[in-house]
């Protein structure tokens, strides 16, 4: 295990009713407030009328900005700073999911910065302050309601970067797993591949010794595989909806990955993706990931045959390391495909090609990857694979 500090200063309020904590969480920091949101799905839910009569209760001034799109865009959250900056804001609510929350953030450090905000987001300028922020989450999937982590695309240089600073946490989130309950099929299934992709990118590191880290990751994927299909069939079963919540904000929190760096390769592949074609994450995820592993198996077998036998219970009698991983990467394979994800780029009708364009994009600031570095030639690989 390695070395490693911890901090995570978001406060977590989970559970059913909890909404009603917002005024006290935000009175501490201030009554002019800039409400953040997407594309409407919380005026559909009454979740923005409920959200509107705390802010009036407590006497807040508000601002809204909507529209919020799913992979946020620069172009948004510019129009965030300067309603912060116009109007003095002092403390922004993101109501939505990891889009409208990673909007959030860029939109606290820019408030707080005279340049232009893709400074922060191509990492040319590190983001030393931010506006306060909290979030009232409604999608279970990133993890950006309780990391420092935000995800942003530039759709006029067609560029997706992820940045985050110390001061990019949320000083508070509002977790009811009833707010989660009109998410549409789709976006639940993405939202398990994803946070089931982040355990995974967990998984894959260098360091040895990590037993209690991977019984953690183990037992969050285990857990999310049993209550997946049955969350499916039931959609506003408030105890499934809660589980996976839970989950998804555990599997980015920080939590399961001290005292090693995770892998992360197969974020950076899927991010060069959707900076191109606009799709789902979750859905670019399931496509890229299990090829990630096929084609990285060698790297390391037992740490697949690990995985393979503890989370998806292939018996290893008989069988070198390798034969085993890969079971289990076909097991992977299987269980996405069981709840509906898409396997293959062709499902986003996405063809071979712009596999330069997207792999130049994935390499723009060289190799990369922590369990083992990536080039060109192993990306596009990754791409043809998944075709
Ligand atoms: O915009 P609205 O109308 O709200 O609709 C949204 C959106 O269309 C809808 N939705 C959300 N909550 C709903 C709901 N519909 C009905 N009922 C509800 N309760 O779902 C759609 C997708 O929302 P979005 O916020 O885009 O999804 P997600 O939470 O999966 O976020 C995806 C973004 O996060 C980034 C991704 O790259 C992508 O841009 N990521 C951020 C991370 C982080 N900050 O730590 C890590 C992740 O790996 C990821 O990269
Ligand atoms: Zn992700």
């Amino acid at each position: 295990m390695d070395n490693f500090t911890f901090l995570n200063p978001t406060k977590l309020v989970f559970g059913k009713g909890q909404l009603d904590q917002l005024t006290k969480e935000i009175s501490r920091y201030g009554k002019k407030v800039l409400l953040v949101y997407g594309g409407g799905s919380i005026k559909r839910s009454g979740l923005y009328d409920d959200v509107q009569k705390l802010l009036a209760e407590m006497g807040a001034t508000v601002f809204e900005l909507s529209g919020v799109e799913p992979n946020p865009r620069l172009s948004t959250a510019n129009k965030g700073i300067k309603i912060c900056k116009e109007e003095g804001v002092e403390f922004i609510l993101a109501v939505g999911g990891g889009s409208v929350i990673d909007c959030t953030k860029l939109i606290a450090a820019g408030a707080k910065y005279d340049g232009d905000a893709w400074d922060i987001v191509t990492k040319k300028v590190f983001a030393k302050e931010a506006l306060p922020f909290g979030t009232v989450l409604t999608l279970a999937a990133t993890g950006s309601e309780m990391n420092s982590g935000s995800v942003i695309t530039n759709w006029e240089t067609k560029e997706k970067h992820g940045w985050g600073s110390p001061v990019t946490f949320p000083k508070f989130s509002i977790l009811d797993p009833v707010h989660t309950f009109s998410v549409p099929k789709n976006q639940t299934i993405y939202g398990i591949v994803d946070m089931m992709s982040h355990v995974l990118e967990h998984y894959f590191h260098q360091a040895e010794m990590t037993e209690f880290q991977d019984r953690m990751c183990e037992g969050l994927l285990l857990t999310v595989m049993e209550t997946a299909p049955k969350l499916l069939d039931d959609l506003e079963n408030y105890d499934h909806r809660a589980t996976i919540l839970y989950c998804g904000t555990m599997a980015l929190n920080g939590m399961l990955s001290m005292g090693f760096r995770g892998d992360w390769a197969t974020h950076n592949i899927e991010h060069a993706v959707s900076a191109v074609y606009d799709i789902p994450h979750g859905g670019g995820l399931a496509i890229l990931f299990p090829n990630w592993m096929k084609h990285n198996l060698h790297v390391k077998p037992e740490r697949f045959k690990k995985l393979a036998v503890r989370v998806f219970g292939v018996t290893s009698d008989g069988k070198n390391d390798e034969e085993i991983g890969m079971e289990g990467i076909e097991k992977l394979r299987e269980f996405w495909n069981s709840i509906g994800a898409p396997s293959r780029l062709a499902d986003y009708d996405i063809d071979d090609s712009q596999l330069e364009v997207m792999a130049d994009k994935a390499m723009v600031n060289g190799e990369f990857g922590n369990f083992t570095k990536l080039n060109k030639e192993d990306v596009l690989k990754i791409y043809q694979m998944s075709l």
